[in-house]
């Protein structure tokens, strides 16, 4: 894996990440919207023996993702591929309803750019019969969030993305590991209102995900207790998950 592409490498768990990986035979290609935050990531990296290229990129413009990761691609082939970039948080109306342009962003930047991009490198990494692809989910993704619909519904939709594809490449030498973690120290949860057990550093998290995409696993949740909840809730009856989860519904 000496080729690295993290999006969202700019801030939080993806720089985390960059920094976990930097080592002098690894090549990054960074991707974040912040130049000076994604510069100073990769110079952390540079420092560390690592090569470091970024690109400036709004992932809002989904439309746009494809031929970015073609063109990151072409510069150098992709040995892992790190979808982490998200928008997260509670952006929620004076009625307590989401707001309808935060939830297209939402939608947009956590999973439609992700597929066209994770799509894209997928297609390059299956002609050369190698590759990995790393997809940053959530536990959010089984459960119903009565005050974040958008993201719980993008992270849903990115669990069932990466099963998806994975059984696509299986024969094609292309893994697909997906995460889901839970409150991890960032701008994002800091963003989010509510107490965070279990939170974990950055750090923590992207040492995490790093063993579990070098040791080839298909899905890591973590920390334990969020794992644990996770199953549960993939069990219960939807009425139930839905009693439990409405403690939490915004009120007017
Ligand atoms: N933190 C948590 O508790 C937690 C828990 C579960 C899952 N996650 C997931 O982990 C991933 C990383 O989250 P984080 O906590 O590290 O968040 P963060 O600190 O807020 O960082 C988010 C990253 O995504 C990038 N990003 C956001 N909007 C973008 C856009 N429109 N175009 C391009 N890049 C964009 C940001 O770039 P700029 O800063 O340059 O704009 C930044 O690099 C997300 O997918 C999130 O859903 C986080």
């Amino acid at each position: 894996m000496n080729r690295i592409l993290i999006t969202g490498a700019s801030a939080g768990i993806g720089a985390a990440l960059a920094r976990a990986a930097a080592a002098p035979d690894v090549d990054f290609a960074l991707w974040g919207r912040d130049t000076l935050r994604l510069s100073s990531v990769a110079g952390e990296c540079r420092a560390r023996g690592a090569s470091a290229g970024s690109r400036v990129m709004d992932l809002r413009d989904a439309g746009a993702v494809a031929a970015a990761i073609v063109a990151t691609d072409e510069a150098a082939p992709i040995d892992l591929a790190v979808f982490n970039a998200g928008i997260g948080g509670v952006s929620l109306g004076r009625d307590g309803l989401e707001d309808a342009a935060h939830a297209l962003d939402v939608a947009t930047v956590d999973f439609v750019a992700v597929v066209a991009g994770a799509t894209a490198v997928a297609r390059r990494m299956a002609a050369r019969g190698r590759g990995r692809i790393v997809v940053v989910g959530s536990v959010a993704d089984r459960l119903p969030l009565p005050m974040a619909p958008s993201y719980a519904g993008a992270k849903a939709g990115l669990l069932a993305f990466s099963r998806s594809l994975r059984g696509a490449l299986a024969r094609r030498g292309v893994g697909i590991t997906y995460v889901a973690p839970g409150f991890v120290k960032t701008a994002m949860s800091d963003s989010a209102p509510g107490p965070k057990p279990f939170m974990l550093t950055s750090d923590d998290a992207a040492r995490r995900i790093l063993a579990a995409a070098r040791a080839g696993r298909a899905e890591l949740a973590f920390p334990l207790p969020y794992a644990i909840l996770r199953s549960l809730a993939g069990f219960a009856p939807r009425a139930a998950a839905e009693r439990a989860a409405s403690a939490f519904a915004p009120r007017r």
